[in-house]
């Protein structure tokens, strides 16, 4: 049986009704019948009883955080190998090693947000990231899985998830960059799920025009559903992919596939794992990850107590240490788990928090239909993350790594010449990518130019189809010397 579009207005119209938000379907009449497909297709994408329960829970009043009564640091794998790791490490990374070569790993990106802090007219993937190349960040993936490949002879499945937003340009971006030389059917892109922004005086859902609603993606946390939603787990347990290594857009240097990790949580069992980075100092914006009640658990910074922050160890070392960068190795059958496992409604699946964020969000008037441009955050935005999983997880490790070889993302836009580079903006993480070269030159005898705070005197890439470690230069061509000011691509 068909459903004409009568039929998909009257449901629609009925699920809007049933919640006072029949405002949606307003300009209805007016709208040709693509404009009517288009809005409908929106509509029946919400979960409609689901923004109900969060209008009441928030937007008409503002949850607030409780500390949980049991919070203590999270253990950890170092970064730096001892003889106390050593044999351990040893075997994680003949495990992680045999996973790749097996063809058991494939590489995660979540690229569905909307970038708005750094202001690039484009899918954030799309941005142009290295120092001298600038090769967008979607191509310094690519590169390395390149890499990757070639070195265990193995296909790297690569998922990427879009947004409704952004998803027709990213899927453009890779056909123009003819799949960066991948092979097109071993990327998959699917788009995360919507939420519509509401009003914080009316509590109405805010319409962007009479044809769409003022939809943004539903956060992070929405890429444990989409992923299963989309087909991607489905291709994933075809291809016989049993870990996913997830990785944000925002960061050039990420190691996509990182043996040890993979190895480490495989080893000991984990489904959900997460790299972390001691914090440079106590309220530094990184999650914190702590265990709670015996389970792995973020606490975001605004939430830690300033006198848990500051704790310090017998040593001096903070005690809450981990700072929690979104690079996490997933077990595929720990998501497909999540998604079928059955619930108190008896549908099969998980429930994430929802996270609550004022925000200015331009809309239409609803009498006028003219466009409203807010000065002041006029509504509600409500997402998930994906790291309030891990307290699910039945075991869940956390491994350090480091961030000049590691950590070098772009979220904020640059500063005007003459000022000190904001922090994770495209100029800091240039420097942070120079910096990692020049590290990986000076281990292999080449004199790198340093001014007298230390700082690189030079601008140096190194592509990572050439190298993903410093020993991957061992056998390159490499200058004796590099002339203090140079631009160095090598
Ligand atoms: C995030 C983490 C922070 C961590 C930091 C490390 C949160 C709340 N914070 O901050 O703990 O220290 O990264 O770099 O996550 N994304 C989607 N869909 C969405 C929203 C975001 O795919 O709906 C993607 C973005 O494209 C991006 C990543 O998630 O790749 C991070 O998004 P963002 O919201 O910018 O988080 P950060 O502020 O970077």
């Amino acid at each position: 049986m068909t459903t004409t579009i009568t039929d998909r207005y009257a449901a629609a119209k009925e699920a809007l009704d049933a919640i006072d938000q029949g405002h949606v379907l307003k300009f209805y009449d007016e709208l040709d019948e693509q404009q009517q497909d288009s809005l409908l297709t929106e509509i029946e994408g919400v979960d409609w009883p689901e923004v109900a329960a969060l209008i009441e829970t928030h937007v008409k009043n503002k949850p607030r955080f409780t500390l949980p009564g049991s919070i203590e640091p999270a253990p950890w794998y170092p970064y730096e190998v001892s003889d106390a790791v050593r044999a351990k490490y040893i075997e994680a990374r003949r495990v992680g090693d045999q996973l790749i070569r097996d063809g058991k790993v494939a590489v995660f990106t979540v690229a569905g947000g909307q970038g708005s802090r750094l202001g690039w007219d484009g899918p954030k993937g799309t941005f142009p990231a290295t120092p001298i190349r600038r090769l967008p960040l979607f191509a310094c993936f690519a590169e390395y899985i390149h890499n990757i490949q070639k070195r265990y002879g193995v296909a790297i499945p690569w998922y990427v998830m879009t947004s409704p937003l952004n998803h027709a340009d990213t899927v453009a971006f890779f056909e123009k960059n003819a799949w960066f030389g991948l092979k097109q059917e071993n990327i998959m892109c699917f788009p995360q799920a919507m939420f519509p922004a509401i009003d914080l005086q009316t509590r109405q859902v805010l319409m962007s025009a009479k044809d769409a609603i003022a939809l943004s993606p539903n956060g992070h946390g929405g890429s444990l559903k989409a992923l299963y939603t989309s087909g991607a787990i489905a291709d994933m347990l075809q291809r016989g992919v049993t870990q996913l290594s997830y990785t944000q857009v925002d960061n050039p240097i990420v190691r996509m596939v990182d043996p040890l990790f993979l190895g480490l949580h495989e080893l000991d069992g984990a489904d959900m794992s997460s790299k972390m980075l001691p914090k440079a100092y106590p309220k530094e914006k990184l999650g914190n990850i702590c265990v709670v009640d015996g389970k792995v658990t973020v606490i975001e910074y605004t939430n830690l107590p300033d006198e848990l922050a500051e704790q310090r160890d017998e040593d001096g070392e903070l005690s809450f240490k981990c700072g929690n960068v979104a690079l996490h190795a997933l077990r595929v059958d720990f998501v497909e788990k999540l998604n079928t496992r059955p619930t108190e409604t008896g549908t099969g699946g998980f429930a994430l928090p929802w996270n609550r964020a004022e925000k200015k969000v331009a809309h239409i008037d609803l009498d006028s239909a003219t466009p409203v441009k807010p000065e002041t955050p006029n509504a509600i935005k409500l997402e998930t993350f994906v790291f309030d999983a891990l307290p699910l997880c039945e075991t869940s490790i956390v491994y350090e790594t480091d961030r000049v070889d590691e950590f070098a993302p772009i979220k904020n836009a640059d500063t005007p010449e003459g000022e000190e580079a904001a922090n994770d903006s495209p100029e800091s993480s240039k420097q942070l990518q120079t910096e990692r070269a020049a590290r990986w030159l000076e281990a292999n005898r080449v004199k790198v130019p340093r001014r007298a705070d230390g700082t690189v005197d030079a601008v140096i890439e190194i592509p990572q189809v050439t190298a993903i470690y410093p020993e991957d230069l061992k056998d390159a061509k490499l200058p004796r010397a590099i002339e203090p000011g140079a631009e160095v691509l090598l």
